[in-house]
């Protein structure tokens, strides 16, 4: 049986149709994670869901404990977490509403503890050319193409420390970086992730266009709409992706930590 984490970001704090609920809280050495994790089976396989920002959205992106939320999946046997999130658009061509499959990662953020090794377990450098595991991704995009749900593949998440939302200058700058999305959440995650050799996509919602490509000033209630208006193509292609899932990785993600210590 094929065994999938999932992290829910702003507007998902559950997933409809688990069957077999039960909750479940995990104590880290880390302290604890957002929430406790709601674990059911969807077809032929075991989901254990997890409510980033906790499930009455009550920790700010800078607040979450990253490291407890990923080392919690990993102590419920998990070897793929798809995490969802919503993020803003720099790229011309992206819409809110769209569906991204992620590729790439430009972390601008400041102040977050970003790795497991602090020396004590030895000093660890994970590769991180592919943030994103390839199979994972790839996954995504032929279940989105089976079932005509579009999504977009190839963008690049700059991560930004948050709450604030950004100036026009950032996300000038961001653009010519190279960035095409931008969000508060999709790291350390991805790398943790990778430091326990735990596969890792980022599933992003287009929500809003960041600040400056609108003309508009930013607003939270126009993120929750876009989020809200995509759950229904969300579950189709997360119910795609269960039903097609391979219980065994190709990928090398489950090796991140060989040749990676010191
Ligand atoms: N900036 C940062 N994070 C976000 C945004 C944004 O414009 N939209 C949704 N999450």
């Amino acid at each position: 049986m094929s065994k999938i984490g999932i992290i829910g970001g702003s507007g998902l704090y559950e997933i409809k149709g688990l069957v077999h609920k039960s909750r479940k809280k995990i104590k880290t050495p880390f302290g604890k994670p957002s929430d406790e994790y709601l674990t059911g089976e969807i077809g032929d396989v075991k989901i254990i869901f997890l409510p980033r920002h906790g499930k009455h959205h009550d920790i700010p992106p800078h607040m979450i404990n990253y490291r407890a939320n990923i080392w919690g999946f990993k102590k419920l046997g998990i070897e793929r977490i798809l995490s969802i999130s919503a993020v803003g658009c720099i790229k011309k061509g992206l819409k809110p509403g769209d569906i991204v499959i992620l590729d790439q990662v430009i972390d601008m953020t400041k102040s977050r503890r970003s790795t497991f090794y602090d020396g004590k377990e030895g000093v660890v450098h994970i590769d991180f050319t592919e943030p994103y595991c390839p199979e994972l991704r790839q996954i995504m995009i032929m279940a989105g193409k089976r079932i005509k749900v579009p999504v977009k593949d190839g963008s690049t998440y700059v991560a930004v420390e948050g709450p604030r939302l950004e100036s026009s200058a950032e996300i000038k700058s961001f653009s010519i970086l190279g960035g095409d999305v931008v969000g508060m959440t999709g790291m350390p995650e991805a790398s943790l992730a990778r430091e326990l050799e735990i596969c890792y996509s980022g599933i992003s919602v287009v929500a809003n266009y960041a600040a400056g490509i609108s003309k508009n000033r930013l607003t939270v209630s126009e993120v929750m709409l876009a989020m809200r208006s995509s759950t229904e193509k969300l579950k189709l292609l997360l119910k795609e992706v269960f039903a097609t899932v391979p219980a065994k990785r190709k990928c090398t993600c489950g090796e991140a930590l060989k040749e990676a210590k010191i």
